[in-house]
C-alpha cells in the first residue's frame, strides 16, 4: 500500500465546476470568484474576503496595504513556512524571529514583548497546521505598541479559537488554497478583513491599482470606459477556474473538517500509549481542523534537550527521527517534518547570522518533528495501516 502525505479529493461535480467559467468565457476575478468570497466570508464570519493568488501574496499585499516598509520590522514565528519570513524581506524589512511553543508549535507568546524595539510595525502569527496561535494575549500586545496583525492562517481553514475562525481577529487574515491544504484551488489564496477601507486598498492592489474592477466596469452603466489607477499595484488576480474548485469545495465545508477531525481521534487514540509520540495538543476553546497531524518524536528528551540547548541531542533525536522516516516510507507510508525553521535555512542563517540554538524550540521542532498522512478521502484502510505500523515501531 503507498500512503501519501496527502491527496487531493475533489468529487465529480466540483471537477466539472471548473467548465462553466471555461464555457462562460469569463476567466478572471470574475462572477466565480465573487461567489467563492461571498462563500468564505460566511464561513470565516470574515466582512470582507479578497481572493489572490497565493497565501504568500496575501502575506505580501496585507503588509503592503497597511503601510509595511522598509526599515521596518516584523516580529515571525521561528518555525513556520519559509514565506512568512520572505515577504518582509520582499517589502525592504527585517525579520525578527520568536521562539515557539513545542506543544502546539506555535508562537510562544511570553516571547513577543522583548522583541519590540521602535521600528516593530507588525506581528505576524501563524496558526500552523490547523491549531490556532493564541491570538488574544497578541492583540493585546500590539493594542499596547500599536502594532498591525496579520494573521498567517495558510492552515487555518476551520480552526477555531474561542469560537472566532482564525484570520477574523488580526488586521487581515491569510489562507492558502495549495494542494496540501483542506480547500485547494490549485495555487490561490483569501485575505480576509473587517476593515472595509483596507478591503478596498486590496483589492486595488491586487488588480493593478486599478479603482473600479472589470467585473464592476462590467456591470456598472458605462463599461466601455477604463479605470483610474490611484496606485502602482499588481496582477495578483484569482482566476474563475480556481474560484469555482473552491466554490463549489466550501458546499461541503463542514464535512471535510470532520472527517479530517475524525481520522485525527482515531490517531489520537491509537497512539495515547506511545510515550515516544507527542500528538497534536487539545486546548480549551481550540476547535483543531487537522491540516496535518503533527507530532513531536520522543518529546521529553527533545523538550529537555531544547532547554539546555543541547545540539548534539537534538541531532541525535533527529537521526532517530529520520531512520524511523525511512522504515514508514519503506511501508509506502509518506511523512514529512511538521514544518521548517526558517531561522535555519541558508538565507536567513547568513543575513542575520543565527544559531539553530537561538531559538532552541524552532530548532528541536525542524528536528524532532513529524507529520503522519491525514486527508479527507483517506480510507479506512489506509488509517488502519498507518496505526498498525506507527503502533508497531518500538523506540
Ligand atoms: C504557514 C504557511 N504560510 C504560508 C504558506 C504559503 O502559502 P502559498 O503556497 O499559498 O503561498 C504556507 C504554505 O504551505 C504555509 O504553510
Amino acid at each position: 500500500m503507498k500512503i501519501p502525505i496527502a491527496r487531493t479529493s475533489l468529487t465529480e461535480s466540483e471537477i466539472n465546476s471548473v467548465l462553466e467559467p471555461l464555457r462562460s468565457g469569463w476567466l478572471v476575478q470574475g462572477p466565480k470568484v465573487q461567489e467563492f468570497e461571498g462563500k468564505w466570508s460566511v464561513f470565516t464570519g470574515a466582512e470582507h474576503s479578497i481572493a489572490v493568488t497565493s497565501c504568500t501574496t496575501a502575506l505580501y499585499l496585507s503588509l503592503a496595504a497597511l503601510g509595511f516598509g522598509p526599515g521596518d520590522e516584523a516580529i515571525v514565528p521561528a518555525f513556520t513556512w519559509i514565506s512568512t519570513a520572505n515577504v518582509v524581506e520582499h517589502l525592504g524589512g527585517k525579520v525578527v524571529f520568536c521562539d515557539i511553543d513545542l506543544n502546539t508549535f506555535n508562537i510562544d507568546t511570553s516571547q513577543i514583548e522583548e522583541k519590540i524595539t521602535s521600528r516593530t510595525k507588525a506581528i505576524l502569527p501563524v496558526h500552523l497546521f490547523g491549531l490556532a496561535a493564541d491570538i488574544n494575549p497578541i492583540k493585546q500586545i500590539a493594542a499596547t505598541y500599536g502594532l498591525w496583525v496579520v494573521e498567517d492562517a495558510a492552515c487555518g481553514f476551520g480552526a477555531r479559537y474561542h469560537g472566532h475562525h482564525v484570520g477574523t481577529q488580526g488586521d487581515t487574515g491569510c489562507f492558502s488554497f495549495h494542494p496540501r491544504k483542506a480547500i485547494t484551488t490549485g495555487e490561490g489564496g483569501m485575505i480576509t478583513t473587517h476593515n472595509a477601507a483596507l478591503a478596498e486598498k486590496l483589492r486595488q492592489l491586487r488588480d493593478h491599482g486599478a479603482a473600479v474592477s472589470d467585473l464592476q466596469r462590467h456591470i456598472g452603466a458605462r463599461p466601455y470606459l477604463l479605470a483610474d489607477h490611484p496606485d502602482a499595484g499588481y496582477n495578483q488576480r484569482m482566476t474563475d477556474l480556481q474560484a469555482a474548485l473552491g466554490s463549489a469545495q466550501m458546499d461541503r465545508a463542514g464535512e471535510i473538517i470532520e472527517e479530517r477531525q475524525s481520522l485525527a481521534e482515531c490517531y489520537d487514540q491509537a497512539f495515547a500509549k506511545l510515550s515516544w509520540l507527542q500528538t497534536p495538543v487539545k486546548l480549551a476553546q481550540h476547535e483543531h481542523s487537522f491540516q496535518s497531524y503533527p507530532c513531536l518524536f520522543q518529546p521529553e528528551r527533545a523538550k529537555a534537550a531544547a532547554i539546555s540547548r543541547k545540539t548534539d541531542e537534538i541531532k541525535a533525536i533527529n537521526e532517530a527521527r529520520n531512520a524511523w522516516m525511512d522504515q514508514l516510507q519503506q511501508h509506502g507510508i509518506s511523512t514529512r517534518p511538521a514544518t521548517h525553521a526558517v531561522h535555519m535555512l541558508s538565507f536567513y542563517q547568513q543575513k542575520y547570522r543565527i544559531k539553530p540554538d537561538d531559538f532552541p524550540n524552532a530548532f528541536a521542532a525542524n528536528d524532532c518533528s513529524i507529520s503522519l498522512p491525514l486527508f479527507h478521502g483517506m480510507t479506512a484502510k489506509e488509517r488502519d495501516f498507518v496505526i498498525a505500523t506507527v503502533c508497531k515501531a518500538r523506540f
